[in-house]
């Protein structure tokens, strides 16, 4: 923290009232590709994130600079004039909050300078851009005395996601970070916003997040490409029946229902919604009653459907969740996020996990050419100032 404070001063100028703020990024255990299709989803945040140093200042100049990307420099706009710049890039990210506060009618009648570092590995789909929209959010709010319910900041920084940026995502990532609690899990009801928190006490085990290091170039396009054929199943659907999510759908009425979705492929796109959803629900239900065995499988039968029947897995994330699954002590491995890349999630037993690096790594490497990275999760507190 001193060292980011420092560097606050070399970059900027000295200042003795400084605040550090700090959103984390997040896993999701199950319930993937279900936010944006009414259904539920069961994420936790962790103990990477982005952090964020900064003061007001006196004029309407805001002035942003990364510690991660030192090569753009300090990026520089007024207060009057947010809209989004492309030579701004990863600023972009917070003159979107600022912009989406101000909307939603919250006054922010200064400038400020924020410095940025986030120790979130670079595009693993742990949500290295819901983490700046959040840690963004809380700063704001501090420094200029606004008082935001925090879901509501929740949908705002989503706003800044859909509209703002052009990335049709669901609200799961931004409420996990802004609602995130220590050693909790957050069933989050996409469709109602209703949520509880569930303790994941694992003793002797414990979640390993596997990076495949795949660069994931195409990712925006292919995740709106799964919303759309999600839409036109539903579209179909609705031509019998009332619902306005999959989310209202148990397997048993979609199993009854799903000739009527014209196209196979949405058709396939569909039942993994529907079939998602329900193991999120009964993954929660396993967890609560202590039944970790139960929970694991689900999350296997979660990876094998986002495979099959949903296609968003690939070559990277298949090898590591199958070659998880064979190991000693893992009671499940899934991908975990948006999926084309990033980052699988496998719950192993403490004492075989330097077995379980070594055997995946070196399956990984013979199959895709090059290591996974492995970390050990630490589920933790949403975004908030880390000092008074
Ligand atoms: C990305 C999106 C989320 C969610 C997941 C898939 O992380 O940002 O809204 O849709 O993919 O579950």
């Amino acid at each position: 923290m001193k060292n980011l404070t420092n560097e606050f001063q070399k970059v900027f100028e000295p200042h003795d009232n400084v605040h550090t703020f700090f959103a984390p990024g997040r896993i999701n255990l199950i319930g993937e590709h279900t936010d944006y299709n009414g259904g539920h989803v069961f994420p936790a945040a962790i103990s990477f994130g982005t952090y964020a140093v900064g003061k007001k200042r006196n004029d309407t100049l805001f002035r942003f600079y990364s510690m991660n990307f030192p090569e753009t420099g300090i990026i520089e706009c007024d207060l009057n004039d947010l809209r989004y710049n492309d030579q701004h890039s990863w600023a972009n990210y917070p003159k979107g909050m600022i912009q989406y506060i101000r909307e939603a009618g919250f006054s922010i009648p200064y400038g400020a300078d924020i410095l940025f570092y986030g120790d979130i590995p670079n595009s693993a789909g742990l949500s290295s851009s819901a983490s700046i929209e959040m840690v963004t959010g809380v700063f704001l709010e501090k420094i200029f005395e606004l008082r935001i319910d925090r879901v509501n900041m929740v949908k705002i920084g989503q706003k800044v996601e859909n509209d703002y940026l052009g990335v049709n995502s669901g609200i799961m990532d931004q409420f996990a970070i802004g609602m995130g609690k220590k050693d909790n899990a957050i069933l989050l009801n996409c469709q109602s916003l209703d949520y509880s928190y569930a303790p994941i006490k694992l003793e002797d085990y414990s979640i390993i997040i596997i990076n495949t290091n795949k660069q994931r170039t195409l990712a925006g396009s292919k995740y709106n490409e799964r919303r759309q054929e999600c839409e036109q199943a539903l579209a179909d659907l609705q031509t019998e029946l009332p619902i306005s999510s999959f989310g209202e759908l148990s397997v048993e009425k979609f199993e009854a229902y799903q000739n009527i979705i014209k196209n196979p492929v949405h058709r396939r796109r569909a039942k993994h919604a529907v079939t998602e959803n329900a193991r999120t629900l009964e993954a929660m239900r396993e967890l609560r009653k202590g039944n970790l065995y139960s929970f694991g499988e689900l999350m296997n039968a979660s990876h094998q459907s986002l495979r099959d029947d949903y296609e968003v897995t690939g070559l990277e994330l298949d090898t590591i969740a199958e070659s998880a699954w064979r190991q000693k002590g893992v009671i499940g491995a899934r991908m975990t996020g948006a999926g084309f890349g990033g980052c699988a999630i496998a719950i192993v037993e403490n004492d075989k996990i330097d077995t379980f690096k070594r055997n995946v790594n070196k399956a990984y490497q013979q199959t895709v050419g090059y290591e996974a990275t492995f970390y050990t999760a630490s589920i933790s507190d949403g975004a908030k100032m880390t000092e008074e």
